[in-house]
């Protein structure tokens, strides 16, 4: 039994996103675009601010976006995901508030194209694979071209700019390895 407000949301949840389970929990607010290009796994709940974006096309560019977030991942406030090519969150991965994870940039960070950055063109480093049972802290930003490894840790406020395999702990601007959990 859900309360009609559930049922509304859920139904609209299902609208916007054909490709997760009927029944998907949806979060008071969210933002969602590019809802035929994001696949979500059984059982996954997140806080309000949720922000999915699959990003198809942007100033005369055009992209084959994929979002693909596991089987009972959970996160808190504010997650934003943001792809024009391909983002994975793997099976019961956990994830903090205010957490980003976004595979692209306005524009290239060595030439000044005298423009707004929002008018420059979206460029990416490359996909992004999070891991199975992953735990992302709070604040944290993963960033294009970067995998992390199964059963890994990220520290709250770390900004994840290049590869780790399973088992790290990592943190820090760029994030470092830590530890290696056992
Ligand atoms: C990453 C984390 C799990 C590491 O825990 P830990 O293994 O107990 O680490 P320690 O406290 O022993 O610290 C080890 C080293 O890492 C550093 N460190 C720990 N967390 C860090 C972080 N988030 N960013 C940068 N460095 C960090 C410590 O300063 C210490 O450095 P030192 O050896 O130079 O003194 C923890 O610090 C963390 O960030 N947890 C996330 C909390 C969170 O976001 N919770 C939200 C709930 S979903």
């Amino acid at each position: 039994m859900v309360s009609l407000r559930r049922y509304l949301q859920r139904k609209r949840m299902h609208r916007l996103l054909p490709n997760a389970p009927v029944g998907t929990a949806a979060p008071n607010f969210f933002l969602l675009s590019g809802g035929n290009y994001i696949w979500i796994g059984k059982n996954f709940w997140a806080w309000d601010g949720l922000r999915l974006e699959a990003i198809t096309e942007y100033k005369g560019s055009r992209f084959t976006p994929r979002i693909e977030i596991g089987d009972r991942v959970r996160a808190g406030p504010h997650l934003h995901v943001g792809a024009i090519g391909l983002v994975q969150i793997g099976h019961g991965t956990n994830i903090g508030s205010f957490v980003t994870i976004i595979d692209h940039s306005h524009g290239d960070p060595e030439v000044a194209t005298g423009k707004p950055p929002a008018d420059d063109p979206l460029t990416s480093k490359g996909n992004i694979s999070i891991g199975q049972r992953c735990w992302i802290g709070d604040k944290a930003t993963v960033l294009g071209g970067v995998t992390i490894g199964d059963d890994s840790i990220v520290g709250a406020n770390s900004v994840v700019t290049k590869s780790f395999p399973p088992h790290s702990v990592i943190g820090g601007i760029p994030a470092q390895l830590i530890r290696t959990r056992a």
